[in-house]
């Protein structure tokens, strides 16, 4: 979920939305959205949808709210409380309207306690139980001050909000970041902050909060942390920050380098083909600066002591989702190149299980988004351990880039398609620069190896555009053809194991059409009892340069053939050996094995791009799906 806010200049309504629609990779449950005003017969006002966006564009049109001067927006993954028009928010009490990220875990308690007081709610979510809390905590200090609700002045409503936030968000236990308006203070924003994103946005006569950069970065490139259980109060132009014990602080500003047009989609049809496109870029990107004069790699960022990461004799990898795949990717790669001993582990089942962790392991966290919560409580728990963490992170800035002890910057560029693309080959390539920089620093394989590896991660945006460019339209056609099938196998061995996970992945995700990544010697130990006719296989073969693994995924082919599988298959350019066996091939560039997933995994986005296509439906929103899981 992301809440937006701005008060400023009467143009809320517009920085709202254009804020709502950048945020909405967050969640596109339902959208909503409160304007407050200085005079006029509705001081306050709150419109509301279930579904995408558009369908708060459509009832705003009906609605026409009078310009405000400020305003919050939100845009939903349901939580607590189905997807309904009642639980989007801003949630309504009394003279105020609150939008929330995060989930309050206490919120029953709460919940009896507001009934208890005479509130009743109206939707299913712990959101408006808070909206509720801050009323009541704002009315009673009203009171006690002597304070007319109808005629208090705008500036100690402003003060007295502030000291119900401080005082309503201590009570709360679980995660937020709260965005509070009321009509008694029609040009303040009030809000605070704990683990979930919210970051400031310093305008000239506005100023804007959002759940990450890109909901005011049309507006303003001048962004401001917020740190934990800090409360805040914008107006039109200043911004007031206090800490937990209520002193007023100064938030670290930095610049936002993103352009804000690379978050629109650029002539292609979909954020999702632009990513795929973008692929070449991020690559290079991620590689660009990382390689002194002498091919030394040289990785300013990495702020942990050398003599630390030479004695790590452990490395964690934490991630979910498709990050967790370029972890996969990493472990193979790190573990050949430096012989440390690499575990891959979902963040949300890491923490759970007393994983053993030392002052010597090494946690590595990637994630695109740098903000999903799994991936944070689980680096939480390594720190806690004594481990150090380096991230490996996307968006700058982001939660797990701050609790880090060094961060990897991918430089993918803003992605904005759920399915992620781009961030995933930039996710990998970083994994490499990690395992080289280690392997250089703890001697090993060192230079001459370090050097080829880095000369062939060189060539790979090269190699990319030539296999979009010669593979894409077929691989498209083929995604077209096979839309009616309801079922889908992708296999590989070695590195192709995680690209094989991460084709079944894309495929769910955006076609919603079920799909089973194997590593492809495990198929004969049950999965090849799902085997029959016409049942579309996807094979990833290794280079024939490794005999060994190639000839046993020849096999591996061979095997589901003879039964009855339709197999794609995804081979070097040159390998003649797998056509006796394919239905089709995609040909790929030759690379070095352990680079083969920054290649192979594309024609299976481009893959499950064109089939989700040819079904009609919405891949760059895909049903039930957020990109960033704020949430555990
Ligand atoms: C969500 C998204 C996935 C993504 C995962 C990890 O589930 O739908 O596409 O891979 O989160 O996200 P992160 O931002 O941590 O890489």
């Amino acid at each position: 979920t992301s809440p937006a806010g701005t008060p400023g200049s009467g143009r809320s309504l517009e920085v709202l939305l254009d804020g709502l629609s950048r945020l909405e990779y967050r969640g596109y449950d339902s959208a909503g959205i409160a304007l407050v005003r200085p005079d006029g017969a509705e001081r306050l006002t709150t419109v509301k949808a279930a579904g995408k966006l558009d369908n708060l564009r459509t009832a705003l049109d009906e609605a026409a709210p009078a310009p405000a001067t400020a305003g919050i927006g939100h845009t939903r993954w349901a939580t607590h409380g189905g997807p309904t028009t009642e639980n989007a928010h801003p949630h309504r009490a009394g003279r105020l309207a609150v939008v929330h990220n995060g989930i309050i875990e206490n919120f029953r308690s709460l919940r009896a306690e507001v009934e208890a007081a005479g509130r009743t709610l109206v939707s299913a979510t712990d959101t408006e139980v808070v909206a509720h809390l801050l009323d009541l905590d704002f009315t009673a200090r009203l009171a006690d001050a002597g304070q007319d609700t109808d005629a208090v002045d705008p500036g100690s409503a402003t003060t007295t909000l502030v000291e119900s936030m401080r005082a309503v968000t201590a009570r709360l236990e679980g995660t937020f970041a709260l965005l509070a308006v009321t009509e008694l203070a029609p040009g303040a924003i009030v809000a605070a902050r704990r683990s979930s994103p919210l970051v400031i946005g310093l305008g000239e006569g506005e100023n804007f909060l959002g759940s990450d950069v890109a909901a005011f970065v049309a507006f303003t490139a001048r962004a401001a942390e917020v740190d934990d259980d800090q409360v805040l109060l914008l107006t039109a132009d200043s911004v007031t920050v206090w800490d937990a014990d209520g002193k007023v602080v100064t938030p670290r500003e930095w610049e936002v380098s993103w352009d804000a047009s690379a978050a629109v989609k650029g002539g292609y049809e979909t954020f999702m083909d632009k990513e795929i496109h973008d692929q070449p870029t991020a690559v290079a990107d991620t590689l660009l600066g990382r390689v002194n004069d002498r091919g030394e790699l040289v990785l300013d960022e990495m702020r942990i002591d050398p003599s630390v990461l030479r004695s790590v004799d452990k490395i964690i990898v934490v991630a979910c989702g498709t990050a967790a795949y370029a972890g996969h990717v990493a472990k193979y790669a790190i573990e050949h190149w430096c012989r440390i001993p690499v575990e891959i582990e979902l963040a949300h089942e890491f923490r759970y299980r007393d994983p053993i962790v030392s002052e010597k392991t090494l946690t590595v966290a990637i994630s695109q988004s740098g903000e999903t919560m799994d991936t944070i409580q689980a680096i939480r728990h390594a720190r806690e351990q004594g481990s150090r963490v380096l991230a490996i992170v996307n968006t700058y800035g982001s939660t797990i880039a701050r609790e880090a002890d060094a961060v990897l910057y991918t430089h993918a560029g803003p992605e904005v398609a759920v399915a992620s693309t781009k961030a995933f080959l930039a996710q990998i390539t970083a994994c490499y620069l990690l395992g080289l920089y280690l392997a250089q620093l703890r001697g090993n394989k060192w230079p001459d190896e370090v050097a080829d590896y880095l000369e062939n991660l060189g060539q790979m945006p090269a190699k990319l555009e030539r296999l979009l460019a010669e593979q894409e339209d077929m691989v498209r056609e083929l995604g077209a053809q096979m839309a009616d099938q309801t079922s889908f196998l992708f296999l590989g061995r070695h590195v192709g194991y995680p690209v094989a996970l991460e084709g079944a992945l894309k495929l769910k995700e955006v076609a919603y059409v079920h799909a089973e990544g194997f590593a492809a010697g495990e198929l004969k130990h049950g999965p090849i009892a799902l085997v029959e006719e016409g049942l579309p296989v996807f094979v990833i073969v290794p280079t024939p340069r490794r005999p060994v693994l190639h000839d046993k995924v020849i096999s591996n082919i061979q095997e589901v053939r003879a039964r009855g599988a339709r197999t794609i298959v995804i081979a070097e350019e040159g390998d003649e050996a797998v056509t006796p066996f394919a239905d089709t091939v995609i040909r790929i560039p030759a690379t070095p094995t352990l680079m083969w997933p920054l290649l192979t995994v594309v024609p299976l986005q481009i893959f499950a791009a064109a089939l989700a296509k040819a079904k009609g439906l919405d891949v760059d929103q895909p049903r039930n799906l957020a990109k960033s899981v704020t949430v555990e």
